[in-house]
């Protein structure tokens, strides 16, 4: 059974791991790149007739959407943050993925889905096979959404998924408005436009002669005395990888190839990168002519690249008062160069200096003499990345030590030489067989969004029937509202229709049960001897309790209270460790005051919680008494909860009648604030 759960806790969670890892990638890709994501997006639209969709600036806020949605879900599910929701999500996500790639993929409408951008480039099949195994994943967490279980806090969870936030959007807008923050393309700074001269191209030839083996060179090849034993294929280029998808070439206005003296130019050039002028934005017109003015007088070439042709070519070029030469290059190519239109390169010897987008052009006060740049080492993408990576994460990391500092001080000092009345204060509901499912469910959702709104100074409980405590332990945020149980059965498992044990309990995700309760002692004959059974097992599968003691109205009358509440005590709970006594809340109900309107004053509560505490310590010691919890049940409502929690022995409240409408059990539990 441990085994089982060991592996299934696993395996769920290095699914959940990587999922979010793969969205947190594929988001933070496309922020870094929206409008080449937009440009993705508009090839998908045009490759499905949805030309609607490719007007204005639509694509790129939908890639700044998607790029925000899939970095966020990434955080989301790293986090474990809303966890079935997410798995819902997630799953939807990925099985609309799966199924729209295996249509690329059959259909081959476009060449590359760009699911992660320019950084990893995936064939349409490779992108389907990812995709089912997501989809698995995301079954898997799905189907086991709970056994995730992250150790975070909720709060911390928040300002992580804020920060995340904020973190994507800043990248996504910073990279629209400048150039990307990471290159991934060939046309990145550093990069060799031209193809490498062939000096190292030529393979080494490896002979022997008289058993000594030498290298030549097809210049230097000996004679037949030498007998051939292999040969050494040429080193690869660092820039292998950036001519093979290199496909620049220029024509000037009367169709000549000029790509040759562009990447050959030994001086630095200008080159102003536009799409189609038509649509070239000319706001950044005048420091476009200083650029001009500037490269005219240090003699540097300044040149136009365009993929529109003339009369457009004339007409601009009168318009915004340039006077160079215009070169037609292909529009995928000059999407390709830079991603925004206009936007300028400085290009020397075929390799790119330096990239401005048009809202950052140089202006006159950044042109000032003769240039003397050293050539640029192109950028490494994948340290780029990591770098990237480490400057998300690293807030993140502090953030997490501080948080674990803290706490761990939190606790030192919690932990007071004197501990007197440093016990947990708790205010407990008990629905009792009040509430149906639809009625419960609602009930602990508005109580959850007081609470939120309005943070407890006490621990919150509540404790419902049975048939509510999967669906309520599903939503509730239990650092805030724990669940209980009202009961449990008293056997392990087996025969015993209708009864529910503490097992079962359990696996709904409540964390209580209350057990001793008067009305189950005295209509349903629980006797000490079951009490006992049914609090050892409860333990056994790690349930906190809150035990129920308290004298009829006959007992009080007589005088009999305190000997019938330590005989309740010791009847089935005092046989405990003192280890294990530490998971019993004690609730002291006089029966004559449940559900009756009467209440024990306030000084009658105190007088028997100070004798219940002071049994403990006789039987536990004195520490044990002082921390464990003794809540005051019967008629307790917000009017006389604050009188009541005044007391120092009285610890908190178990609430019956006021706990089904959220406005009362909140006013009980506001009675801490007084
Ligand atoms: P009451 O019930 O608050 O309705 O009196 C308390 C209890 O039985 O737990």
């Amino acid at each position: 059974m441990k085994r089982r759960v060991t592996f299934l806790w696993l395996t769920v969670n290095i699914c959940r791991l990587l999922l979010g890892a793969v969205f947190l990638f594929s988001g933070f890709v496309k922020a870094v790149d929206p409008v080449g994501t937009s440009y993705k997006l508009g090839e998908y639209f045009a490759a499905f007739g949805w030309g609607a969709f490719t007007t204005g600036r639509l694509p790129l806020l939908l890639a700044v959407g998607q790029a925000v949605f899939e970095f966020l879900l990434g955080t989301y599910l790293l986090w474990g943050m809303r966890r079935r929701l997410i798995a819902i999500v997630t799953f939807i996500v990925m099985a609309g993925f799966a199924v729209f790639t295996l249509y690329i993929a059959l259909a081959h409408p476009v060449a590359d889905c760009g699911c992660f951008g320019d950084a990893v480039h995936l064939s349409n099949w490779q992108t389907f096979a990812k995709n089912v195994v997501l989809l698995v994943c995301a079954a898997v967490v799905l189907r086991w959404a709970r056994v995730q279980s992250p150790r975070v806090p909720r709060t911390l969870k928040w300002v992580v998924a804020l920060y995340s936030l904020l973190f994507v959007l800043g990248v996504a807008l910073y990279s629209v408005q400048n150039l990307p923050v990471i290159d991934f393309r060939p046309y990145r700074v550093g990069a060799t436009l031209r193809p490498e001269p062939s000096v190292t191209v030529e393979p080494t030839y490896i002979l022997e002669k008289n058993g000594e083996q030498r290298r030549f060179t097809a210049a230097d090849y000996p004679d037949s005395t030498w007998t051939f034993v292999g040969i050494e294929p040429a080193p690869a280029s660092a820039n292998d990888d950036l001519n093979e998808t290199l496909n620049f070439v220029a024509f000037d206005a009367d169709g000549n190839d000029v790509t040759e003296p562009l990447l050959t130019d030994p001086n630095y050039a200008f080159w102003l990168i536009t799409g189609r002028l038509e649509s070239t934005d000319d706001s950044a017109i005048d420091r476009i002519n200083e650029v001009q003015d500037y490269a005219r007088r240090y003699g540097y070439r300044f040149c136009v690249l365009t993929c529109s042709s003339e009369p457009y070519i004339s007409e601009w070029a009168a318009q915004e008062g340039l006077n160079c030469p215009f070169y037609q290059v292909d529009a995928d190519v000059l999407r390709t160069m830079v991603r925004s239109n206009p936007a300028l390169m400085l290009v020397k010897n075929g390799i790119v200096y330096a990239k401005w987008s048009d809202s950052r052009f140089p202006g006159e006060h950044k042109l000032r003499g003769p240039l003397h740049m050293a050539p640029p080492t192109p950028v490494n993408a994948a340290l780029a990345l990591m770098k990237w990576l480490m400057f998300y994460l690293l807030p993140i990391v502090a953030v997490l030590l501080l948080y674990l500092v803290g706490r761990k001080q939190k606790k030192q000092t919690i932990k007071p030489q004197n501990n007197l009345n440093m016990r947990k204060k708790i205010v407990a509901g008990n629905w009792k067989m009040n509430m149906n499912l639809p009625d419960g469910v609602a009930l602990a959702r508005e109580l959850q969004s007081q609470l939120e709104a309005d943070k407890p100074q006490c621990d919150v409980i509540i404790c419902t029937p049975f048939i509510h405590l999967a669906s309520i332990a599903a939503f509730l945020n239990q650092d805030l509202i724990g669940l209980g149980a009202e009961n449990c059965a008293d056997k392990e498992k087996g025969a015993y229709t209708g009864e529910v044990s503490a097992e079962m309990v359990k696996s709904t995700g409540a964390r209580y049960v209350i057990l001793g309760h008067s009305e189950r002692r005295g209509y349903y004959n629980e006797t000490p001897a079951i009490l006992k059974e049914k609090v050892a097992l409860a333990l056994k599968n790690g349930l906190k309790i809150i035990f129920c003691i308290g004298e009829s109205l006959e007992e009080r009358e007589a005088g009999k209270q305190n000997e019938v509440v330590k005989a309740e005590l010791e009847g089935s709970v005092f046989s405990l460790s003192a280890d294990e006594f530490k998971n019993i809340i004690i609730a002291y109900e006089p029966i004559w005051a449940i559900g009756t309107g009467k209440t024990a004053t306030a000084e009658q509560a105190e007088e028997i919680h100070a004798y219940i505490r002071q049994v403990i310590a006789q039987k536990f010691g004195d520490e044990v008494a002082q921390d464990t919890t003794i809540l005051y049940g019967g008629s307790c409502k917000p009017s006389n909860a604050a009188e009541l929690f005044a007391k120092p022995d009285i610890d908190g409240g178990l609430i019956g009648g006021a706990s089904l409408k959220a406005a009362d059990f909140k006013g009980i539990i506001d009675a801490w604030k007084k």
